[in-house]
């Protein structure tokens, strides 16, 4: 049968429920389990949850050092966070699936979470492949996080929601500690997909670049390594700062855009993100006499999916129409669209979004003329 096409997949991601149009919408047991593995008073969480929002939203400008060893913290996080990360998975599988070869995994697919925390990506990645679609398929999937009181939740919450967890193992590891993690990698290799969400940003710059070019030798032939952060100017700096270690460890940008090492410096701040404001408000969370309600419905990020066998999104576009030069839509400015990799601009007063596929040609004067716009 092969690997679920990304039509497939964007089917089981947004058409699971009844006119769920292109909206995200929690699944009921994972709400539920997370209602069940709370243990702060709603009053701690609330305090928890304004100094996680200060640390985690804030303008910050070097790496922060949240902890997540009180509890209240990481109930706060595992209500106010993961609900929007959990879908980071199908996000990516769906985005991969668009070249074959990228998802041409044996029978086991073999994941690392690096960074795991609480467990929105293990989470999200056992329910995708609960869907029957991915009868064919099982997930041998490693969280690795410093934080045991996180690594606890985790399991936690597979547990409550009843997935199969035979093959999801857990690790207490400090990634800062190359010399451990380089064991680990060694150990456990190689990795069909490596993820690490929301989690280089805590990490200081040297060891940033030491853990991408050790992360890249452990990826299986076709494997990915992905790189989620939130969208905030100090992890776009990171991505440019980590642009020529990924680039000398032979790793290429899949998806979104190469402007990480193609961007001149004033672009510092190009790096595309997607802003899916597309998640259904969360229920609230009902305990003792009062609720606790999601602040944010909005999935932010900013997500580049690189890989050792040089494949490029835009290959799936070309193939289907090899008459237009495909690009990625970048920011806007003054009604200008900048698409990359060929910085040409474009006007439109259509919206675009980050991260969007046009299809073009060069008009008579050098102009960009549209022809097919695809979202994904
Ligand atoms: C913002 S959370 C992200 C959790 C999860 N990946 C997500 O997207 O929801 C960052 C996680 O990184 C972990 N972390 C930070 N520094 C670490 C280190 N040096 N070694 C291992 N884990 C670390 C924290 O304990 C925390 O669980």
């Amino acid at each position: 049968m092969g690997f679920p096409s990304a039509d497939i997949i964007n089917n089981i991601i947004f058409n699971k429920h009844l006119n769920s149009g292109r909206r995200f919408i929690l699944p009921d047991n994972i709400s539920q389990s997370i209602e069940k593995c709370l243990e702060s008073s709603n009053s701690d969480i609330n305090n928890a949850s304004h100094v996680l929002k200060d640390q985690l939203r804030g303008n910050y400008s070097s790496s922060k050092h949240t902890e997540y060893t009180n509890v209240a913290v990481v109930d706060a996080y595992t209500i106010e966070y993961l609900p929007r990360y959990f879908f980071i998975p199908h996000i990516i599988f769906r985005d991969l699936a668009l070249c074959r070869e990228l998802v041409g995994f044996g029978i086991t697919i073999r994941i690392l979470d690096m960074g795991s925390g609480t467990g929105a990506v293990s989470l999200g990645v056992y329910d995708l492949f609960s869907n029957d679609t991915f009868n064919d398929y099982s997930v041998d999937l490693v969280a690795v996080d410093k934080s045991e009181a996180a690594l606890t939740r985790q399991f936690c919450l597979i547990n409550q929601v009843g997935f199969r967890y035979d093959l999801f193992h857990c690790e207490a590891l400090d990634i800062s500690d190359i010399d451990k993690v380089s064991q680990f990698l060694k150990r456990n290799k190689p990795w069909d997909i490596i993820i690490s969400a929301n989690f280089i940003v805590e990490l200081d710059v040297h060891i940033q670049k030491s853990l991408i070019a050790l992360l890249s030798r452990y990826l299986s032939e076709f494997g990915s390594l992905v790189i989620c952060e939130p969208p905030q100017d100090y992890a776009k700096i990171i991505i440019h700062n980590i642009a020529d270690v990924i680039k000398d460890s032979g790793l290429t940008v899949y998806y979104p855009c190469s402007a990480p090492w193609s961007c001149k410096p004033k672009k510092v701040k190009c790096w595309i993100w997607r802003d899916y404001d597309i998640i259904d408000p969360i229920k609230p969370i009902s305990r003792e006499d009062e609720s606790i309600e999601l602040n944010s419905t909005k999935l932010q990020m900013s997500l580049v999916i690189l890989n050792k066998c040089n494949k490029s999104i835009l290959e799936f576009f070309k193939n289907n129409r090899p008459d237009l030069t495909w690009s990625i839509v970048s920011p806007k400015f003054g009604g200008f669209y900048e698409i990359c990799p060929s910085h040409k601009t474009f006007y439109s007063d259509k919206p675009y979004n980050r991260g969007d596929l046009v299809g073009w040609r060069e008009g008579s004067n050098g102009t960009v003329d549209v022809v097919v716009h695809e979202r994904l």
